[in-house]
């Protein structure tokens, strides 16, 4: 693993997942899932569960993957991703993340879940540097871990030689408004976020530039979504959350200690910085 994406998980990526905040916001609201779910219009925005589900579904359908297929989940948390995508496609999922207590609920959730908690399993690992041979997956996908990348180059290399050729890549990221597009004040907050949640591919990755990243890496890109629209009602129930807890951390200077209250604030408020995509990409 290079030393900057090795270097940069335990410094930033760990502690951020370890902080109270994040472990206790994760666990009250989402059952420590976290990823956002798909809403359809008018949908309440409270019932995050189902709409969890409903995007963990629509992933595994963007794969296309049939039974029995080798599918890797590169930053798995605590598996539900990898336990829905393993029931829906029928195929054998394996999770990683750097993690190693989400690791194991993980594995304790899939003991106890039925469907498709046989077909999957879990280890620790960093995605920059997989302890797989090459061409070991039919389909690889990420919920909102690559964002987290030091590294993307690194990282698409990496998926890029673990998957078989033909194989296929589905990444549910954000992506961020380039600075020159955005007010001063709107680029800071963006950049304070994405500092704060450990998110320097965030920042990297402007509108357009993963897909640049794919086809330099050896990847069709075969559709990009847009499914902001989807995912902004979780958003707003996040802000109206942390609305009056951020607000008074604000007023007493300490704002920045309550990362993911901001996170939903700020974001909400300055939707002009990020985008919601689903990519679908095959190995070349
Ligand atoms: C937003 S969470 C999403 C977790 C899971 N995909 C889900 O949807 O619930 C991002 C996850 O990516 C993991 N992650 C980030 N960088 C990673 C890396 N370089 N290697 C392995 N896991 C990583 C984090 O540890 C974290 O669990």
């Amino acid at each position: 693993m290079s030393e900057s994406s090795d270097g940069h998980y335990r410094r930033c990526v760990a502690p951020y997942y370890a902080r109270l905040g994040s472990r206790l916001g994760y666990a009250m609201l989402l059952s420590r899932t976290r990823h956002f779910g798909w809403y359809e219009p008018g949908e309440s925005p409270w019932r995050f569960t189902l709409a969890m589900r409903r995007m963990e579904v629509i992933a595994a359908r963007k794969l296309a993957l049939p039974p029995g297929s080798r599918v890797l989940d590169a930053g798995c948390g605590v598996g539900d991703v990898a336990r829905t995508v393993a029931r829906v496609t029928g195929a054998e999922v394996t999770g990683v993340d750097g993690i190693a207590s989400d690791i194991a609920i993980a594995r304790r959730r899939s003991a106890d879940a039925p469907g498709g908690g046989g077909r999957t399993r879990f280890l620790s690992a960093d995605y920059h540097e997989l302890p797989f041979p090459d061409a070991s997956f039919d389909g690889l996908y990420t919920m909102e871990s690559f964002v987290h990348s030091a590294d993307p180059k690194r990282a698409l290399a990496e998926f890029h030689r673990v998957l078989r050729p033909r194989g296929r890549l589905g990444m549910l990221e954000y992506s961020s408004t380039p600075e020159g597009r955005l007010t001063p004040a709107a680029y800071t907050v963006l950049r304070r976020v994405c500092e704060l949640s450990a998110m320097p591919a965030m920042l990297m990755l402007t509108h357009g530039r993963l897909e640049q990243l794919l086809d330099d890496a050896g990847f069709a890109v075969e559709s990009v979504q847009d499914a902001t629209p989807n995912v902004l009602p979780m958003l707003r129930a996040f802000s109206v959350l942390g609305s009056v807890p951020y607000g008074l951390a604000r007023a007493v200077g300490h704002g920045d200690a309550l990362v993911n209250a901001m996170s939903g604030v700020e974001m909400y408020r300055h939707q002009e910085t990020w985008r919601y995509h689903i990519y679908v990409a095959t190995k070349r």
